[in-house]
């Protein structure tokens, strides 16, 4: 059984994610889940042998504070280097409409195995949509969070006292939604061809046509070529 489709490079292929991209979302999915597995250590009881991969609970701390400062220097780079595709990207969220809630209200159906016919979708479908807007607000809430239960001395004591629920809660929403998210950007039957979109850079034509129809036509149809010429 494959868990993720092959890697079909004799068929017509388009590209989804530029370079800055796919260094940005890898650089930040590594860096998050060792903030994950290391805070968890801080925050559960009786995760002792999770406690002993990082070198003790105060080596857990430490490992946590480095993967921290990367995970800012990666949220930084994509900022930076990729604001083009940032502002594209936060445009697409604003085209979120009829379709998407089309979208969302059918997704759960076809997840559990009933075969649907989904409305023609922009460059991120409605549920990438609620994904980005959910990912990026819990992030932005742990790192604010984060940096303030870090410097307590700079902070009034109320902050810093409130950011300790914050952190957690945004903890624990952030990981139900990348738990899903990994599922559906990998092996979820349909959808795994996006993965290649993420690790390649490049997805096939017909899936992409299929998938993201509007994003398509826009960026490679027949428009699209006419505008170029
Ligand atoms: C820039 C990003 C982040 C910064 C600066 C940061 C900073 C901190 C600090 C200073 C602590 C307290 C550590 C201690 O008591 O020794 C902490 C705890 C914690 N962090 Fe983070 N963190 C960040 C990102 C994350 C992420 C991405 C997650 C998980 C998705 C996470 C989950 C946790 C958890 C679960 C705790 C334990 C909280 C508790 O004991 O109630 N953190 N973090
Ligand atoms: C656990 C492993 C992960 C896998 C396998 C994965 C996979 C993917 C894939 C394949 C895409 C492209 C989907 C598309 O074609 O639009 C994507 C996009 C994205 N990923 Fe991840 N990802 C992972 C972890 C993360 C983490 C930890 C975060 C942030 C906390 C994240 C945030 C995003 C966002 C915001 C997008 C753009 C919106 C979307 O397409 O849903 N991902 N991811």
């Amino acid at each position: 059984m494959k868990w993720i489709p092959e890697y079909r490079d004799d068929v017509p292929r388009v590209e989804r994610f530029n370079l800055i991209a796919r260094i940005t979302h890898w650089g930040h999915t590594v860096t998050f889940l060792l903030c994950l597995f290391t805070g968890l250590i801080l925050f559960l009881d009786g995760v002792d042998w999770l406690a002993f991969i990082f070198g003790g609970y105060r080596g857990a701390g430490l490992v946590h504070r480095i993967a921290a400062v990367g995970m800012t220097i990666m949220l930084l780079f994509g900022l930076i280097a990729g604001f083009k595709g940032l502002i594209a990207w936060m445009k697409d969220i604003g085209r979120f409409g009829k379709n998407d809630i089309m979208f969302l209200s059918i997704f759960p159906l076809d997840f559990f195995g009933v075969p649907m016919k989904f409305p023609p979708q922009t460059r991120f479908n409605g549920g990438e949509k609620m994904n980005s807007l959910v990912l990026l607000t819990m992030v932005t809430l742990l790192v604010l969070s984060g940096y303030i239960m870090w410097f307590p001395a700079i902070f009034p004591a109320g902050l810093v006292r409130f950011s300790y629920p914050v952190h957690d809660l945004a903890m624990i929403f952030s990981t139900l939604m990348v738990c899903m998210h990994g599922f559906l950007g990998s092996f979820h039957l349909g959808s795994g061809e996006s993965f290649w979109g993420m690790w390649k850079g490049t997805v096939r034509a017909d899936w992409a046509q299929h998938h993201h129809a509007i994003w398509y036509e826009e960026t490679y149809g027949d428009k699209a070529k006419s505008e170029e010429e």
